[in-house]
């Protein structure tokens, strides 16, 4: 795969004072023009002033100078223009307005794997007259940023950008509302969905198992009720246990653990990737879908951002 991971991606809000209060609660590392990451590096969120809460930029990983030459022929070819460094590719996509940028850079270092709790069930006690450690656990940072969000007005045109220009491979797809795309092994890196702007929708940071995600995301709950969004749930797509609350800026913070990792491509062709249907968009379990998440609630202030910008 020429593209390795998820670089970050760059924010312009009105308030990103607030936004860096709440990554410092939640226990990221960095600071808003270096970037915000979990414990493990990677990925990074930067910050920026800015009229109304707009992605800006979405930067991703590759091997080498020739990968910025087939991503700059792929997107010529489809008529975008692209703007060239000896480092980097540069497209903006006309429908959301974001600049997704290719670019050199080393794979991310190997995640050292967290120690395997195996849990009692039915017919195997693991842990013979023991409590769970888990109860004893509390609130740590996340590993690092897994993936984001796009809300687009146009799924199709956004995706063909990424996925025909950029070099992103399909995971699974709702055709014309929403499709999951890697540069990685994650099963999603960057996700588009249908929405009436262009906006982050979420991004999301990697926990290391359901109890971490779940002491993670209580501890931001507890102090505050009115950031609970949506959860504890599972996912169809990725599989993953996730946990959303809105963060400071509007958008939402997803806490996620136990996503598919995809290390065969013909494999998942095979047996993995699914043309899902509108009611699998949601969840395997978990609580109903927010109306929060198909018509932000900040969607006025959005639209006027839009609007005072064209
Ligand atoms: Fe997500």
């Amino acid at each position: 795969m020429s593209l390795h991971r998820l670089l970050g991606f760059h924010v312009d809000l009105p308030d990103p004072d607030a936004l860096v209060a709440f990554y410092d609660e939640l226990g990221l590392t960095g600071d808003a023009a270096a970037g915000f990451t979990g414990s493990d590096g990677g990925a990074a969120v930067t910050l920026g002033d800015g009229p109304f809460r707009r992605l800006s930029t979405v930067r991703v990983g590759c091997d080498g100078t020739d990968d910025l030459d087939a991503a700059a022929e792929r997107l010529q070819h489809g008529g975008a223009s692209v703007e060239r460094t000896d480092t980097s590719v540069t497209v903006e996509d006309p429908v959301t307005g974001v600049a997704f940028s290719v670019e050199t850079a080393e794979p991310m270092a190997r995640q050292p794997a967290p120690t395997l709790v195996v849990p009692n069930s039915p017919g195997a006690v693991a842990r013979p007259t023991r409590r769970a450690p888990a109860v004893f656990g509390s609130a740590r940072p996340p590993r690092r940023l897994g993936h984001l969000v796009i809300g687009s007005p146009d799924v199709e045109r956004t995706v063909g950008l990424l996925v025909d220009g950029i070099g992103f491979k399909v995971s699974d797809s709702i055709p014309g509302i929403m499709s999951f795309l890697r540069c990685s092994t994650d099963h999603h890196n960057v996700a588009v969905v249908d929405s009436p702007v262009p906006l982050l929708q979420h991004y999301s940071f990697e926990c290391d198992d359901i109890d971490h995600l779940g002491h993670t995301a209580t501890a931001l709950y507890r102090a505050d009720p009115a950031r609970h969004a949506w959860g504890l749930g599972r996912h169809f797509a990725g599989s993953n246990f996730y946990w959303y609350l809105t963060d400071p800026s509007g958008a939402f913070l997803e806490l996620y653990s136990d996503l598919d990792q995809i290390l065969d491509d013909d494999e998942w062709e095979r047996v993995g990737r699914t043309e899902f249907t509108v009611e699998h968009i949601a969840n395997a379990w978990g609580p109903n879908l927010p109306l929060e998440f198909i018509v932000p609630h900040d969607l006025e202030a959005l639209q006027h951002g839009w609007e005072a910008r064209r």
